[in-house]
């Protein structure tokens, strides 16, 4: 091998190192993540980065990357200013972490863990996995009252209060309790959202529920079901107003003035139909439907996806692209969208 080949080599090494550094900066698109917001921080842990899983589990390949959005500046989206932390334990899909009001502490619960980059699940991990973002620590706490009853469960969304209580576990004393309510108790929910009031209400949003025969079938988006964890009463509530079609693996966000903004999502039984109208308002005291006025046109559509409010900006990222997915290709997306939800547009 001659000098002028060995240089040959050497620039191509710098020429394939290059793109290398500079993506280091910027994650890979992915779907099925959990994200929250933490203070000016926007987590997004885990995910899965397969193109290819979605009519064969053993594609998948679950990421225990952890990533995070820096909101407290100015940022242009085609520029996001994204930061890597330090990894989880185990790869994590399909739950939803809950950050306590009390400590900023972040609660994994539920959920399918992995052994990280592979489509391995991971039998053997604990049930809750707490992150301190301050010094970007993991740790599993030793949980009390987790018993074989308690079956794992996944493509649950938690919410937690004011008392660090995630339902039904108590953040405080790391312990589970089984609520012994059955009055109004609504059947098995899957891919739903969940968002808590300041009254205390949990709102259960779309996704899919079990008949009694152990099929599927779409949750009406006019049967909204909801849990009172004052009085630990579930109750349903009629909606009305606008047509909105039913959905699962969308998000939802709750405004300052009680509105829930849903947003996304697909159809519960076909992840290349996106749900319509992708963008829904709900207000929770007339338990109304609203479709705001906003340009179908060039607006994202996205499931399995991220989505928190940030002042009055309803921040978006990752997940699939329900309609370039096929049965052999599954689109993700790594852009970010932002939509400002007081004029319901799109900002960059
Ligand atoms: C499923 O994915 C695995 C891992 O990528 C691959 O080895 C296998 O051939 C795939 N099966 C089918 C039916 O495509
Ligand atoms: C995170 O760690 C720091 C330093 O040990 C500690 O002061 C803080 O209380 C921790 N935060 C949480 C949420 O545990
Ligand atoms: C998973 O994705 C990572 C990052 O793209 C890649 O390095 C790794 O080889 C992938 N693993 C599998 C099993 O596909
Ligand atoms: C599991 O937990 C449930 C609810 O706390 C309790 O009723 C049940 O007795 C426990 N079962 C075992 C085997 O400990
Ligand atoms: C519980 O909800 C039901 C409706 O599902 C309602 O009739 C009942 O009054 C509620 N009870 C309390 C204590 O709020
Ligand atoms: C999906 O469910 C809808 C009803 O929600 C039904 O009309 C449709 O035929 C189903 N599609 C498939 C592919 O099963
Ligand atoms: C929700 O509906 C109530 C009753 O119609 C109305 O007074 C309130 O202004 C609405 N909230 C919002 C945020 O529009
Ligand atoms: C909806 O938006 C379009 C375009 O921005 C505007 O022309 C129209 O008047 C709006 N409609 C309502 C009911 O606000």
């Amino acid at each position: 091998m001659n000098f002028f080949t060995n240089f040959q080599s050497f620039l191509l090494t710098i020429i394939l190192l290059l793109p290398f550094v500079y993506c280091q900066n910027i994650p890979n698109p992915r779907s099925q993540q959990t994200s929250s917001l933490i203070g000016n921080r926007f987590y997004f842990f885990s995910g899965d980065l397969s193109t290819t899983d979605y009519y064969n589990n053993s594609a998948a390949n679950i990421t225990n990357e952890v990533w995070y959005l820096d909101l407290s500046s100015s940022f242009n989206t085609a520029t996001p200013p994204w930061n890597k932390d330090i990894e989880m334990p185990i790869g994590y899909i399909l739950s939803a972490s809950c950050v306590s009001p009390i400590d900023n502490s972040v609660f994994l619960i539920g959920g399918l863990t992995f052994i990280p980059n592979t489509a391995k699940i991971n039998l053997g991990s604990s049930p809750v996995y707490v992150f301190n973002s301050t010094i970007s620590l993991w740790t599993t706490p030793n949980i009390i009252g987790f018993n074989s009853s308690f079956k794992m469960r996944n493509g649950i969304q938690p919410v937690i209060d004011n008392y660090e209580k995630i339902y039904t576990f108590d953040t405080t004393s790391m312990t589970w309790s089984t609520l012994a309510i059955s009055a109004n108790a609504p059947p098995s929910l899957s891919s739903y959202t969940a968002t808590l009031l300041p009254t205390g209400i949990i709102v259960y949003i779309g996704g899919t529920k079990t008949r009694s025969d152990n099929t599927e079938e779409p949750v009406s988006m006019y049967e909204i079901q909801t849990f009172n964890t004052k009085n630990y009463n579930w109750s349903t509530k009629v909606a009305g107003g606008d047509n909105i079609g039913t959905r699962a693996y969308h998000s939802a966000i709750l405004t300052q003035n009680g509105d829930i903004i849903i947003y996304g999502g697909a159809m519960w039984n076909d992840s290349t139909i996106p749900a319509t109208p992708y963008i829904a308002k709900l207000n929770t005291s007339s338990w109304m439907w609203s479709i705001p006025n906003l340009s179908q046109i060039n607006s994202p559509q996205l499931s399995y996806h991220s989505a928190a409010l940030y002042g009055d900006y309803m921040i978006i990222a990752f997940g699939q692209i329900p309609s370039k997915i096929s049965r052999s290709f599954i689109s993700l997306n790594n852009n970010l969208y932002i939509l400002d939800i007081k004029s319901y547009t799109w900002v960059t």
